[in-house]
């Protein structure tokens, strides 16, 4: 009791008082708003690097550093509003794109269930709710009437061709359609690394997508050599 007494009447002991119940409450509101604030408290960058981490250790396949920095880059300069991806993995892509800028509208389709509750948390985590929306199905039967600046694919290599044809008609007039993976880590360019059959399937997909895309009569494309090789297509201007 004398103790209470003393820490309430000694006005140094009530400012240290103060100031401990202060850091306590503001300890508290922190933890209880931890998703808000954790993107402050490590500025997001700690976050992106523990889901780049974790995609590592669990063998998810995520975009290149330098891609996915080409990828940013071209969606600022190029005033890209509205994004659909086909592949969203565990978000990590998506994420870095909505960070872009906040007008940035993204619906991200992923097929794997596990992959895509792992994506709706990080999604949270960065408080990116009102920019990404995810989907929860196979790519190839999704049907989106929306229209998009961008369309990224990033899913099964082998469906490329599918996957473009398909949403090109969800792509504006002057909208663009990135696809990655084109190198398929230099085996395209490079047979004789070959090992197992799967992979010489996939890389005959992928040549056989370059063919398509380089023969492709209503889209001109060109290929970027960062990461594991992208393309940009965009349709030809009719009156040239
Ligand atoms: C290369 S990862 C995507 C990586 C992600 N874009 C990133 O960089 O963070 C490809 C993802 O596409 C998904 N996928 C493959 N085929 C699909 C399909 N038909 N529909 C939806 N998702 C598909 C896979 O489950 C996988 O998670």
């Amino acid at each position: 009791m004398k103790f209470i007494v003393l820490l309430i009447c000694n006005p140094y002991y009530s400012y240290v008082l103060i100031t401990l119940f202060c850091v306590y409450s503001f300890d508290c509101y922190l933890v209880t708003n931890y998703k808000r604030f954790a993107i402050f408290i490590d500025l997001g960058g700690k976050m992106i690097e523990k889901i780049e981490e974790y995609a590592r250790l669990n063998n998810i396949p995520i975009m290149q550093k330098d891609a996915m920095e080409f990828l940013c880059n071209f969606i600022n300069n190029n005033n890209i509003n509205t994004i659909l991806e086909i592949g969203s993995a565990i978000g990590y892509s998506s994420i870095k794109m909505a960070l872009v800028n906040k007008d940035i509208k993204i619906t991200t389709i992923e097929k794997d269930i596990d992959r895509y509750n792992i994506a709706i948390n990080n999604v949270e985590l960065f408080n990116l709710t009102n920019q990404i929306t995810l989907l929860n199905e196979d790519a190839l039967t999704t049907n989106l009437d929306d229209k998009f600046d961008l369309i990224f694919i990033d899913a099964s290599k082998s469906h490329n061709i599918d996957f473009f044809n398909k949403y090109k008609n969800n792509l504006n007039e002057k909208g663009y359609i990135i696809t990655d993976n084109l190198s398929f880590h230099n085996l395209v360019e490079n047979p004789s690394l070959i090992k197992t059959k799967n992979q010489r399937n996939l890389v005959n997909k992928i040549k056989k997508y370059i063919d398509f895309l380089d023969k492709n009569e209503e889209f001109d494309t060109k290929y970027i050599p960062l990461g594991d090789k992208i393309s940009i297509s965009v349709r030809k201007c009719l009156d040239e």
